[in-house]
């Protein structure tokens, strides 16, 4: 046997014990008479003892000991003289008799404790090593305990998990597809899936009423901190539902998780935003309420005023941040800096101070009277001390800009508290959205999210205000998951094809199949997925997916541990058929 016990697991009722422990050496530290030995697997730290007096022999072995030597100790489990109230074995410590190396060590290239002196390149490319300190095996335990726990919620309602293709058509939409060359079908390709939406459907044709799947999905897209290109989703789809049926199932499942794993409880139902809603007031589809700071519209309010970027605005909205009518002009400067970063697109910012002894500072003091600015602070709400900050432009545009800088303010005044969680659904999405570039409409979720039954006529006449029978899980800012009611007969997903610009022939090339399935009896579904990735780090309380992912991508989409993509021999690509050719760029 190797091991009687982990290292996390020794207390002072084993005090008496001859025990044996395996693991990796953290650290040593030696006093001439007595060497120490931190001792560490992914269960917690022992302390091992070695003395001169009484055994030279360990006692020289043990000095000679690296950091991450793999190494095997027999002893006897004693109570510490000084002990260490911050680690779980902190009572005890193990006087070794004997002491075995199980495998040497190079000196690791940054110190694997909790907190590491690694770069983040260099973390990446050991990670396995630095997958051995604590906060990630924290965080990929989490993962697990998540992963087992959704699965445990949803067979107790009867989802049962089906594994779909991973070499799947390519049918891009949305993101680009990663996709893989076929050697027996030469100059074909399959693609990675980017979700296994179309298959989940099938299911529901084939009758297997309650679907679930914790599953890979795979996207070629521009990585951010919640992006990676292969993620994974929780996927779920169930038929004979309604939108209510799938919001209950999934607020529950949720619920389920917020308890058994932080212990929180949300008595109430989350709160329903209407997209339309979600963007008027804050900005954004996926709204952040831990804080206020709702936008004002002040359109209105702002009239034949001789400063053209708010006379000539499409819409003029503003956010009060409490208590900053003090910033100096440094931190104006830099909020103005913030909005004109082209990601954000502001031409300026304007802002008005209502200073605590009454008086208004503002840089439009020069078009607004006294009256006017105080007007603006009645329908903000704006009071002494505030300061208002308010954006001009067009609609869409300048309201996203004005979500983002009350998420700035929001960061600076510190209202994201990380221990409140705000649960939300968006609802009632648009279907479609122009786009002038490729003058065409695209789905704003899917091809096969139904529009409301009601607003179907409209497809014909005005897509662009048809709204959809789609819903998104929003938690503290970030979109967790997202789904939809399907369309469930072919003669209307024909129709969403020709609003969204396929031909006959194309739609039928890329979702033929799908079409044709509906024609042999399709139940009502719907469905939800999950980014189960950003899940594991809300609840982690992590900025960035990377860490509760095993082995992530960087963010040029490598895997610089083992250095890949990479290039594949001619041999290879000559039986698959491909030449490569480099282009100047
Ligand atoms: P959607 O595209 O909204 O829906 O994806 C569902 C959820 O997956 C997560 N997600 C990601 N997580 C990490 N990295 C990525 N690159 C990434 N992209 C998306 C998000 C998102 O909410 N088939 C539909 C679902 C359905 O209609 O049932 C779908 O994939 O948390």
């Amino acid at each position: 046997m190797y091991r009687t016990h982990t290292c996390g697991e020794l207390r002072i009722s084993d005090a008496g014990k001859v025990i044996t422990l395996a693991g990796w050496v953290q650290k040593t530290r030696d006093f001439g008479g007595m060497t120490f030995v931190d001792l560490r697997d992914r269960y917690g730290i022992t302390q091992l003892v070695f003395n001169m007096e009484t055994d030279a022999g360990q006692c020289k072995l043990a000095r000679e000991l690296g950091r991450e030597f793999v190494i095997r100790a027999t002893g006897l489990v004693a109570e510490r003289s000084n002990k260490n109230p911050n680690m779980p074995t902190g009572d005890i410590e193990i006087f070794v008799d004997t002491l075995h190396i199980l495998n040497p060590a190079e000196t690791p290239p940054f110190t694997i404790e909790e907190n590491s002196d690694g770069g983040d390149e260099l973390r990446m490319k050991y990670r396995y090593l630095d997958m051995r300190r604590a906060p990630l095996q924290r965080n990929l335990m989490l993962r697990h305990r998540m992963a087992q726990s959704v699965r445990h919620y949803l067979d107790l309602r009867g989802f049962i998990e089906v594994e779909t293709p991973v070499m799947i058509k390519s049918t891009p939409e949305g993101a680009r597809d990663f996709v893989v060359p076929s050697r027996m079908n030469q100059g074909q390709f399959y693609a990675l899936p980017q979700s296994p939406q179309m298959f989940k459907q099938l299911l529901m044709v084939s009758g297997y009423d309650r679907y679930m799947q914790i599953v890979k999905c795979f996207r070629d897209e521009d990585l951010r901190a919640d992006r990676q290109p292969e993620f994974t989703q929780i996927d779920c789809e169930m038929a004979f539902v309604e939108q209510d049926d799938i919001l209950n199932t999934f607020e529950g499942l949720a619920k389920h998780l917020f308890k058994e794993i932080l212990n929180v409880e949300f008595p109430g139902k989350f709160a329903k935003i209407p997209y339309e809603q979600a963007m008027t007031e804050y900005g954004s589809d996926k709204p952040d309420l831990r804080f206020g700071m709702k936008i004002t519209d002040l359109t209105e309010k702002v009239v034949g005023c001789g400063l053209s970027v708010m006379a000539e605005a499409e819409y003029i909205g503003g956010i009060v941040a409490t208590g900053c009518a003090d910033y100096s002009r440094k931190q104006i400067d830099d909020l103005t800096e913030f909005v004109k970063k082209p990601q954000i697109g502001a031409k300026g910012l304007i802002y008005v101070k209502y200073n605590t002894d009454g008086t208004i500072k503002s840089s439009v003091a020069k078009f607004f009277d006294a009256a006017a600015l105080r007007g603006w602070a009645e329908v903000t709400g704006a009071k002494a001390g505030n300061l208002l900050l308010i954006l001009a432009g067009k609609r869409d545009k300048t309201l996203k800009a004005l979500g983002e800088l009350r998420l700035e303010m929001g960061r600076q005044l510190n209202l994201m508290d990380k221990n409140k969680y705000i649960p939300l659904w968006v609802v009632d999405f648009p279907l479609v959205e122009w786009d002038e570039e490729t003058k065409r409409f695209y789905a704003i979720h899917h091809p096969f999210t139904a529009p409301k039954p009601e607003h179907i006529p409209m497809l014909d006449i005005d897509p662009g205000k048809v709204h959809a029978n789609a819903y998104d899980l929003v938690i503290n800012g970030i979109e967790i998951g997202g789904g939809s009611i399907r369309i469930h007969d072919s003669g209307l997903q024909k129709k969403m094809f020709e609003v969204l610009g396929f031909t006959d022939e194309q739609a039928q090339y890329r979702f033929g199949f799908l079409m044709n399935a509906f024609k042999y009896g399709a139940p009502p579904h719907g469905g939800i997925a999950f980014g189960f990735d950003r899940w594991v780090s809300l609840f982690a309380g992590l900025n960035s997916i990377r860490d509760v992912i095993a082995f992530p991508k960087n963010n040029q989409g490598r895997d610089v541990m083992q250095d890949s993509p990479g290039i594949i021999d001619d041999e290879q690509l000559k039986e698959l058929g491909i030449r490569i050719v480099t282009s100047d760029k």
